[in-house]
């Protein structure tokens, strides 16, 4: 049986699936696989179970952040749902489990549009610009988060 308390999703959004091909000189060469297969490894080593998910879609999302609601938290990359999607954000902002918010490029480094990140106001923490690694940061963060509400 799964200990939901010490469960942490971690969920990528549209486009996150073509991780490894996708844009090189932003995202890095590290496919979605090796990425969840890094965050599942460093979850055992922490004692946590890293259940992985990925979606194009909004409603995805939202859904897979209700399901996770009693989870020891989520670390999301929402991709381009960050800058605009209100749906996102509320979902964050009605679960109790914290979601720590991640981009693998340096969002400030680019486009305006990427600048504005509509859900990181209700994340719990927020990495970007760190590659892939973030993902790992992302992973600790959301524990320390976990730990710090159970307190
Ligand atoms: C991203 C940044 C977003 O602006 C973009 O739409 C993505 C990836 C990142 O990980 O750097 O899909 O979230």
């Amino acid at each position: 049986m799964t200990d939901t308390a010490r469960t942490v999703l971690l969920l990528n959004g549209p486009n996150l699936n073509l991780l490894g091909t996708r844009d090189p000189a932003q995202y890095g060469t590290t496919t979605l696989a090796e990425v969840e297969r890094r965050v599942v490894a460093l979850g055992g080593e922490l004692g946590v179970e890293v259940v992985c998910a990925q979606t194009n879609s909004e409603g995805g999302m939202v859904d897979r952040i209700h399901a996770a609601r009693h989870f020891a938290g989520v670390v999301m990359n929402p991709g381009a749902y960050a800058h605009y999607s209100i749906a996102l954000r509320d979902a964050v902002d009605a679960v109790e489990a914290p979601v720590v918010e991640v981009h693998i490029s340096n969002v400030y480094a680019r486009e305006e549009f990427r600048h504005t990140s509509v859900t990181a106001p209700v994340a719990a923490g927020y990495v970007a610009g760190c590659g892939v690694l973030g993902y790992e940061l992302g992973l600790r963060a959301v524990l320390a988060r976990d730990a710090e509400r159970r307190s």
